[in-house]
């Protein structure tokens, strides 16, 4: 079996790094083995993605032919990553690249605790985010010492179809990930909370989704388009004695800005911690 990229936890996040590859041709179905938990997920997996991809459990003793592929996807919960054992296998290395690379979307796991378990392997540590799922994802990268500008390129064409790409150093990766993965969520709340309130205030629930929305991506187009500072368009916005310098107030009084700011704090303390927690 010839196998140019391997999928070791082939779930949500691994599907939508992958499935814009088969689209622009970049790999060939047939070139691609993944490995889930259990047996159970293969059939819908396999409804979702391109005839010729193999997947196997990883009880299967087939499982360690991932370990030929000259490049992984490692995207198992962080919780599974101790199950993941390395397979030495008959890679046959080049001046561009020496070692295969094994690159982990896992939260929180890092460089070091990547090439302690993999030693055979260039790692790389990204964290992509959940709008990546339409193709506005944000990706930040950190890679070991070892790594060719040829592997650079391999990595970067990975990510670069479903999200911008931010390469970083590695103890910048926490705030990185507590601002873009855990973000999403934050706003989520914010548009939900406001489809509320515009509900408690008389409007129907699907008007007041929809006018959240595009509340919501208005704003972030004006101030991208018009290069303003959100000071500034606050400022635009609040009149004198007006409606929305009222709302201000009670926003001030309540904490919002202390509160995401902690919230972003807060997130980057707890991927380090789990970053401790694995490593010890
Ligand atoms: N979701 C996000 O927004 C996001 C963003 C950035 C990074 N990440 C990272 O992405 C990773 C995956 O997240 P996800 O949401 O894609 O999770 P997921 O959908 O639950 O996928 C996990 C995959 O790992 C498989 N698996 C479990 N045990 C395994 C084993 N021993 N060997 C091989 N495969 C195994 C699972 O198979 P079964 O289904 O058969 O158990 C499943 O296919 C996480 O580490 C997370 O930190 C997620």
């Amino acid at each position: 079996m010839e196998i140019s990229i391997g999928i070791i936890g082939f779930g949500r996040m691994a599907k939508t790094i992958i499935s814009p590859l088969f689209e622009t041709g970049e790999y060939n179905p047939e070139h691609v083995f993944g490995i889930v938990g259990g047996t159970s997920s293969i059939p819908s997996l396999l409804s979702e993605l391109p005839k010729g991809v193999k997947v196997v459990s990883s009880e299967d003793a087939l499982s360690k032919e991932v370990w030929s592929a000259p490049l992984k996807i490692l995207a198992v919960k962080p919780q599974q990553f101790g199950n993941i054992k390395e397979y030495s296998s008959s890679f046959q290395s080049t001046i561009q690249f020496p070692k295969p690379l094994l690159i982990s979307i896992l939260a929180g796991i890092t460089l070091k605790s990547l090439q302690n378990a993999f030693p055979e392997h260039t790692c790389v540590r990204a964290v992509p985010n959940t709008p990546s799922l339409v193709g506005e994802g944000l990706t930040g990268l950190s890679w070991s010492d070892d790594i060719t500008s040829e592997q650079k390129i391999t990595v970067r064409k990975i990510f670069e179809p479903i999200s911008e790409i931010f390469e970083l150093p590695e103890r910048q990766l926490d705030s990185f990930l507590a601002l873009t993965s855990s973000g999403p969520a934050y706003i989520a709340l914010v548009i939900e909370a406001m489809a509320d309130g515009a509900v408690a205030a008389g409007l129907p629930r699907n008007l007041s989704n929809q006018l959240t929305h595009k509340t919501i991506s208005g704003t972030v187009s004006l101030l991208s388009e018009k290069c303003l500072h959100p000071a500034e368009l606050k400022d635009m916005v609040a009149s004198p004695a007006g409606t929305t310098i009222s709302a201000i107030r009670h926003l001030e009084l309540a904490g919002l800005r202390s509160a995401l700011i902690e919230a972003v704090v807060l997130a980057a303390q707890k991927s380090r911690q789990l970053a401790e927690e694995v490593s010890n």
